[in-house]
């Protein structure tokens, strides 16, 4: 696979911090608040960015990226709720695409999820080479039975909810939920830069999620963070 510049972004320190360790960074800029730390990973030029949580900072991280520097893809890396009964906790879920699944309507009856404004579908397709690279990652890292494929679900929402996670799977067949994926896949779209959502299940955003983060989280953003290095050393 041809590579130029792989930016990295995440949501939270804990989410970059293992490669931060393992990279040797040439220069770090701060951008609105951002620091962008450029330099080599695993034979690979980097960009990487812990942007923030949530959808606003994660879009404003995505486009400041690559606003200025020459990226040309973007993969990122973090945890999520699992959704449904196909993955457990510390399962890892490449997106195949992603939905805003707070985005829409809020009517006399209660919210319908819309794409209108968006004047999209409404899906953000993640690239096929990318994907594949990821998955092979995911598989060395964590075994091959830990790894799935599938659309992830973005909101401004922390789940802990049975009757909401349920919703994203019969609403979107979503496998997993998180905050930031769908709205860095919307800026990569608008500059035409393929790119992937790497996710590790610290959860499953049901009425224990929270607890099962606070316990699981370091170890399932390491995963995802080892995934991303699988892929980086792939790419040479
Ligand atoms: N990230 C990790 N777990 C999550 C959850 N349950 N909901 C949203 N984002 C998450």
């Amino acid at each position: 696979m041809e590579t130029g510049t792989i930016g990295i972004i995440s949501a939270m320190p804990v989410e970059v911090a293992s490669m931060l360790g393992k990279a040797s960074i040439s220069r770090t800029d701060r951008i609105g608040g951002t620091d962008f730390h450029v330099g080599r990973l695993c034979g690979a030029d980097v960009v990487i960015a812990q942007a923030g949580i949530g959808k606003a900072l994660s879009a404003a991280g995505a486009a400041a990226m690559l606003c200025r520097y020459p990226v040309s893809s973007v993969i990122f890396t973090g945890i999520a709720g699992g959704v449904g009964d196909r993955t457990r906790v510390l399962d890892v879920v490449i997106a195949t695409d992603l939905v805003q699944h707070d985005y829409g309507f809020q009517e006399q009856n209660g919210f319908r999820w819309s794409p209108e404004f968006s004047g999209t579908d409404g899906y953000s397709v993640c690239d096929g080479a990318l994907v594949r690279l990821a998955c092979e990652a995911a598989a060395e890292t964590v075994g091959p039975g830990h790894v799935f494929t599938g659309r992830i679900a973005t909101g401004d929402q922390f789940v802990a909810s049975e009757a909401y996670v349920k919703y994203l799977q019969e609403q979107f067949d979503a496998i997993a939920c998180e905050m930031e994926g769908a709205a860095v896949a919307a800026v990569c779209e608008q500059y035409g830069v393929p790119f992937v959502v790497i996710r590790c299940m610290s959860d499953k955003a049901d009425g224990n999620a929270t607890e099962s983060f606070e316990k699981m989280a370091g170890t399932a953003a390491d995963n995802s963070c080892r995934i991303v290095m699988g892929m980086l050393a792939g790419m040479r």
